[in-house]
C-alpha cells in the first residue's frame, strides 16, 4: 500500500471538497464609507431627492439613512400615499411632490434618485442631466434600445454622473469574486451561467393593490407618459412589470442584475453579441405580455452565458462561472470557489482495453514521466467560501459609491455606459424571444438584428 502522500491528500481533498464541502470561511469586511464615524458638516453633505418612492424607492431611502454625509430633502411620486410612505421611511415631513420639474427646478439639490417604472427613467433622467442633477437610475437602465442612448447622450451633454441601481456591483462579495477571477485562480472561464428563480405571486409580480388606489391618488396620465393612452387601471399601476408598455419582464427585471453581476466580475465592457431564447406564459395567466419561464444563451467574445428566470420554482439567484482550474458559485452574499482536480494522473479508463503487458508499461512510463514532487513543492489547494457580515447591505454600499462619485466627480463603475450594456443584453433576449430568432447586436449601428 502506498503512504498517502501530501500530493495525494490534495487530490482527495479536492475531489470530496468539489462533491460540497466547503474546507475554509472568511468573513469579508467592508470598506469605511465616506464620513463614517464622523460629523459631516452640512456644507460637505450631498442634498438629494427621491423621484418615485414606491417599493423600491422606499428601500432606496431607508438605505440611504446608513450612508453618511447624504441628506434627502424632497421626495416625488405620482401616488400621494407614497409621499406619506417615503416620509415614514426617512422619519421626516420632507417636502413631497407629484411633479418631478418641481424638483428640478430646485437649485439646492444635487442629484436625484430615480425609482420609477422602467418606462419612465428616460425621460426623467434626460431633464435631469439637463437640469444639471446627477443621477442614481433604477435598473434596468433602458426600457427600449433608444432610451439608453439618449441617457447616455443626456449625462455627457450635461457632464453629470450616473449610476445604474444593480446593487451588486458595489457588494464586497463581488469585489471578492471579481479579485479571483482576474487572479487567474478559475483558469481559462468559458461558461458562465445564472438564474433567478421563484415561487410565488409576490415573485411573479401580483403585488397587492392598496384601498385607496384611484384617479384621485394617482396621477394616472403621468403615469402614461411614454406609454399608449387607456382607462384608470390599477393592476397596471402596481403591476406594471407584466406589461410590454412600461417595463421588459423577466430579463428587464431579473437577468439585468445577472448580466451586470457577470460584466463586473469579468471585467466585460461590451454588450452581449448574440442571443437566443426559449420560455413560455405556463401559469401565471393573468392578461401580462410576458412569460414566466425564460432562458437566454449569450454569445460573448470570451466565453457564453446561459441565464434562466422561472417564475414556477423556488430556485434562487445562483451565478456559477466554470473555469478550466475551478469554479466559482455566488449565493446572494456568499461566494465559494471550489478549485477542480486538475493534478496529472494516469489513465484507467480508457485502458481497460488494453492487454495487461501494455497496461503495465504504460503505468511504469507514466510514473517516470510524473515523479511525485518534493516536499517544499506541494501546494494547498482549498475551497474557500467568502462571504459577507450580517447586516451587510450592497444596497447601502451602491449608494455611498454613487454620493462619492458625486463628490469626486469621478465616473462610478456602474455607470451609463455599463448600464447599457446590461440593459442592451435584457433587450436581445426578448427580441429573441418574442421574435422566435437569433437576435445579434450590431455595436456600429446600434441596433439588434435577426
Ligand atoms: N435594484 C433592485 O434590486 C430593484 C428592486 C426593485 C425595483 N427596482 C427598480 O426600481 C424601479 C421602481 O420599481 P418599484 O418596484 O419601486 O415600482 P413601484 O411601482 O413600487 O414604484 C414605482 C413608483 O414610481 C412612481 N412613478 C412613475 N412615474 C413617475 C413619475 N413620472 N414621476 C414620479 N413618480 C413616478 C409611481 O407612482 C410608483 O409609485 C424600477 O425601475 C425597478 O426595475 C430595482
Amino acid at each position: 500500500m502506498r503512504s498517502l502522500t501530501r500530493r495525494n491528500f490534495m487530490r482527495l481533498g479536492a475531489g470530496s471538497v468539489a462533491a460540497g464541502a466547503a474546507a475554509k470561511m472568511t468573513l469579508l469586511k467592508p470598506a469605511a464609507l465616506w464620513g463614517e464615524g464622523r460629523e459631516v458638516a452640512a456644507s460637505d453633505r450631498v442634498r438629494f431627492a427621491a423621484i418615485g418612492t414606491g417599493t423600491r424607492g422606499c428601500q432606496l431611502l431607508e438605505a440611504s439613512l446608513l450612508v453618511p454625509g447624504i441628506e434627502c430633502v424632497a421626495v416625488c411620486d405620482l401616488y400621494d400615499s407614497r409621499h406619506e410612505a417615503a416620509q415614514e421611511t426617512l422619519m421626516s415631513k420632507v417636502p413631497a411632490t407629484r411633479n418631478y420639474r418641481e424638483i428640478l427646478d430646485r437649485k439646492d439639490i444635487d442629484a436625484v434618485i430615480v425609482a420609477v417604472a422602467d418606462h419612465q427613467h428616460r425621460r426623467i433622467v434626460v431633464d435631469a442631466c439637463a437640469a444639471g442633477k446627477d443621477v442614481y437610475c433604477e435598473k434596468p437602465m433602458s426600457h427600449t434600445l433608444e432610451d439608453g442612448f439618449a441617457m447616455i447622450d443626456a449625462v455627457r451633454k450635461g457632464n453629470r454622473i450616473m449610476q445604474v441601481g444593480s446593487q451588486r456591483v458595489s457588494s464586497i462579495v463581488y469585489e471578492k469574486a471579481r479579485e479571483i477571477y482576474a487572479s487567474g485562480a478559475l483558469g481559462e472561464v468559458f461558461f458562465i451561467e445564472g438564474s433567478s428563480d421563484r415561487n410565488s405571486p409576490s415573485g411573479a409580480w401580483v403585488y397587492p393593490i392598496p384601498s385607496d388606489a384611484s384617479e384621485q391618488t394617482i396621477d394616472w396620465n403621468a403615469f402614461l407618459e411614454g406609454a399608449p393612452k387607456r382607462p384608470f387601471d390599477a393592476a397596471r399601476f402596481f403591476r406594471w412589470r407584466c406589461f410590454s408598455d412600461y417595463g421588459e419582464g423577466l430579463a428587464g427585471d431579473l437577468f439585468v442584475h445577472l448580466l451586470s453581476g457577470i460584466h463586473f466580475i469579468s471585467g466585460t465592457d461590451v454588450a452581449p453579441m448574440r442571443a437566443q431564447s426559449s420560455g413560455g406564459l405556463f401559469r401565471w395567466k393573468d392578461g401580462r405580455d410576458f412569460p414566466d419561464l425564460i432562458e437566454t444563451f449569450y454569445d460573448y467574445p470570451k466565453f457564453r452565458v446561459a441565464l434562466r428566470c422561472n417564475l414556477n420554482n423556488a430556485g434562487g439567484e445562483p451565478i456559477r462561472f466554470h473555469g478550466t482550474k475551478g469554479t466559482m458559485e455566488i449565493i446572494g452574499q456568499t461566494m465559494t470557489f471550489i478549485p477542480q482536480d486538475i493534478s496529472p494522473k494516469p489513465e484507467t479508463y480508457s485502458v481497460l482495453g488494453w492487454p495487461a503487458r501494455l497496461r503495465k508499461e504504460y503505468a511504469a512510463q507514466w510514473k517516470l514521466d510524473h515523479p511525485l514532487p518534493g516536499p517544499l513543492e506541494y501546494q494547498a489547494v482549498e475551497a474557500e467560501t467568502f462571504t459577507a457580515p450580517e447586516g451587510y447591505s450592497d444596497v447601502a454600499a451602491h449608494q455611498a459609491n454613487f454620493f462619492n462619485a458625486v463628490r469626486t466627480r469621478k465616473p462610478t463603475v456602474e455607470n451609463e455606459e455599463f448600464g447599457n450594456h446590461a440593459a442592451i443584453g435584457c433587450h436581445l433576449a426578448n427580441y429573441a424571444y418574442f421574435k422566435k430568432t437569433i437576435a445579434t447586436w450590431d455595436p456600429v449601428k446600434n441596433a439588434i438584428r435577426g
